[in-house]
């Protein structure tokens, strides 16, 4: 947000704000009968209705002007293009080409990677099919009953989450699992569920030096191996990953192994072979049709003129409270059941992405960057937090999703969904006055000294902006559309905040520390001199307490 043009379009976004004095969402929508047809953008089959925000047409303009100036259209160039745009690893970030499916090539430094990109999908697609009728059989020669993904952040999130949001896709005879917590109650409990002899492993890491990942694959290899026997270890485990000299010692089959590439982000890596596990549990046609999905949103965000361009709108919005009303979280709430992994699936995007305090250059900056993402599925959420959303002295933007139709689910209850989905958008807005409370109080006979003690705990402000996806169905094809305009948001985000989206050395420190800290915590013998007194007292107390 430097230069000359970016100052202007951000100083006139504070005069215009200060401009807006007490107007509410709620007056803009008396003023203007046709501010829903104004505010939303519809394509395909998913509306994005942002009608319900702090906005003007003069917003949107100016919104619009600080994402020009800030370069949004030639960085989204030089992202299509190829170009390293993740400076501080010297890589491009070129997830987009793994959904092509265009014909067109797509260039990562000037190569073409798509034919690398169609043939490893095709090896991963045809093996995710043999899996699924049978064709490729346990140790046992069985077929395969369970499926779990072994794999944490990036290599785990995209599975676990797709494969619930499109359960009713799934093969009935398929059970899908997914082991991403060192925590060896995951695995464990996991291993309690699924019979070995017909379980078949997915070993999910970019690095393959993920501690977690390597340590829940061992144990699962050696269950495997006292329950089977060694020589099953190469019939019930594939692998997924860039680095695939590592895993040949692991003693994972070569053709059961696959790979990507150094410029798909862990994040951004579930339209990669990580999306082994659901293609086996939707099969090759639906999981194209994911791709797809993507794809469809790829095109929107390249071609669409900005103030119709959804990522683009979404990213602006997010700006707009962030940075200028000072919202420092922000909430997405499915009214989807199976979409719960959905927020979770964000927080990573978002906060991997955005979480960051210095620019490209390298200064701290001097504006906020990501919010705290985070949500739960309607209707639960609303019977935990969301009075906080209601009546909290934070504005908390929120990403209303939901489905027209139930998937397979009954329609009442759906009714029920929906309308209680409309229902939180609406009170969000519209509040409730202290004269409302009063008369509705007056009217059921209470004395006015009652009325004056309960009243201002009833009053709701109102002014809650709140943005609307409304998709006809959950489908492969939505939830491929839903990911991409979340990706794309993000890196528009990233380019008007001139950070870099697409590295992480956030997490680098805990991972050092976790390995000097081991060893102490594993060998009860070892000094904690070195340490802090909390972090010595702690290991002292927990010592004591084995
Ligand atoms: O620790 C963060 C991270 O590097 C994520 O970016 C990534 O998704 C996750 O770890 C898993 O990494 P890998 O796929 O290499 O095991």
């Amino acid at each position: 947000m430097a230069t000359h043009e970016t100052e202007m379009a951000l100083a006139a976004l504070d005069a215009h704000k200060r401009s807006m004095g007490g107007q509410t969402i709620a007056d803009f929508f008396r003023d203007d009968p046709n501010r829903f047809a104004r505010f939303h953008v519809e394509l395909d089959d998913i509306l994005f209705d942002y009608s319900k925000h702090r906005l003007t047409e003069t917003t949107l303009k100016l919104l619009l002007d600080l994402a020009r100036t800030a370069g949004v259209e030639a960085r989204r160039a030089a992202l299509f293009a190829g170009e390293p745009v993740n400076v501080t690893e010297h890589r491009p970030a070129l997830h987009m080409a793994l959904r092509n499916r265009s014909g067109r090539p797509m260039f990562a430094e000037g190569h073409d990677v798509m034919p690398e990109v169609l043939a490893e999908r095709a090896k991963m697609e045809a093996f995710a099919e043999a899996i699924r009728n049978g064709e490729i059989k346990s140790a046992s020669g069985t077929r395969f009953t369970d499926i779990v993904n072994i794999g944490i952040g990036g290599s785990d999130l995209g599975p676990a989450m797709a494969a619930r949001a499109l359960a009713p896709f799934i093969s009935s005879d398929l059970r899908l699992h997914t082991v991403a917590n060192v925590d060896g109650a995951d695995l464990g409990d996991t291993l309690k569920r699924v019979p070995l002899e017909t379980t078949l492993f997915i070993v999910c890491s970019k690095t393959f030096t993920t501690i977690e990942t390597m340590t829940n694959a061992a144990t699962a290899r050696k269950a495997v191996a006292a329950l089977l026997g060694e020589a099953a270890v190469a019939e019930h485990f594939c692998a997924v990953s860039t680095q695939l000299d590592k895993i040949a010692a692991f003693g994972i089959r070569s053709d059961r192994v696959f790979g990507f590439w150094d410029w798909v982000g862990g994040r951004y890596s579930i339209w990669s072979s990580i999306g082994l596990l659901l293609a086996i549990g939707i099969g090759k046609e639906k999981y194209e049709k994911f791709l797809q999905g993507g794809q469809d949103i790829d095109t929107h965000f390249v071609e669409a003129p900005l103030d119709r361009n959804i990522p683009v709108l979404m990213a602006m919005l997010g700006i707009w409270y962030r940075d200028f009303w000072g919202c420092a979280a922000h909430a997405v709430i499915p009214y989807d059941e199976r979409m719960a992994r959905f927020p979770a699936y964000l927080q990573q995007l978002e906060m991997e992405s955005n979480g960051k305090s210095v620019d490209l250059s390298g200064t701290r900056v001097e504006y906020e960057t990501a919010p705290v993402v985070f949500g739960e599925p309607g209707t639960n959420g609303q019977h935990a937090f969301f009075q906080m959303l209601h009546q909290g002295t934070t504005i908390v933007p929120i990403d209303f999703l939901i489905a027209a139709r139930p998937s397979d689910a009954d329609a009442a209850h759906h009714n029920l969904l929906f309308a209680n989905c409309l229902a939180q958008s609406q009170a969000l807005m519209l509040g409730r006055t202290i004269e409302a409370v009063r008369e509705r109080l007056r009217a059921q006979n209470m004395s006015p000294a009652a009325i004056d003690a309960l009243a201002p705990h009833k009053v709701f402000e109102g002014n809650r902006p709140s943005s609307t996806f409304l998709y006809k169905k959950m489908t492969p094809r939505i939830l491929g559309q839903l990911i991409a305009l979340y990706e794309h948001k993000v890196f528009v985000q990233g380019v008007v905040w001139n950070i870099n989206s697409f590295d992480q050395w956030g997490v680098e420190l805990g991972k050092e520390l976790a390995n000097t800290l081991t060893p102490i915590v594993a060998d009860a013998g070892r000094s904690t001199e070195a340490f802090d007194s909390s972090t010595a007292g702690l290991i002292a107390t927990a010592r004591a307490y084995r």
